[in-house]
């Protein structure tokens, strides 16, 4: 599974985007490190506060699968590139501190970072294996 691939599939999940409110559709897709993707995209609420990330709904999506350990993840704003949100961080680092987070525009541009970089120290309970 190629980083295009990839944003072929975060693409398409950025499709079924339900953004009414900020009109900021996104998509995602994570790779366990068996190989299997799960896709997510952004799932917005009226009570504003209650707006899921595409990339969390992706990672709930591999727990509630079974899945648990994550190599690498592709996020597409559309024509921009977008990085994670703080709590999309926090929530990513509970199951793989070092994920590849790839950061993707619709025109192919990719930006790739470790999530050690998007958080530096982290809170975790779990001994750091850094
Ligand atoms: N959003 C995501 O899905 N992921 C991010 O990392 C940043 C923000 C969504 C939340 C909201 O539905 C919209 O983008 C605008 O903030």
């Amino acid at each position: 599974m190629t980083d295009f691939d990839l944003l072929g599939l975060a693409q398409e999940a950025r499709r079924r985007a339900y953004a009414p409110y900020s009109g900021f559709k996104v998509g995602a897709a994570l790779v366990d490190t068996r190989g299997k993707v799960f896709t997510g995209c952004n799932v917005e609420n009226a009570s504003y506060g209650l707006t899921i990330c595409a990339e969390r709904v992706a990672v709930t999506k591999a727990i509630s699968e079974g899945s648990q350990q994550f190599s690498r993840l592709l996020i597409t704003g559309g024509e921009e590139i977008i990085t994670p949100c703080g709590a999309c961080r926090q929530v990513l680092a509970e199951f793989a501190p070092h994920l590849v987070v790839i950061c993707a525009s619709d025109s192919g541009m990719m930006i790739q970072y470790d999530l050690e970089e998007l958080l530096p120290q982290g809170f975790s309970l779990r001994q750091r294996e850094d």
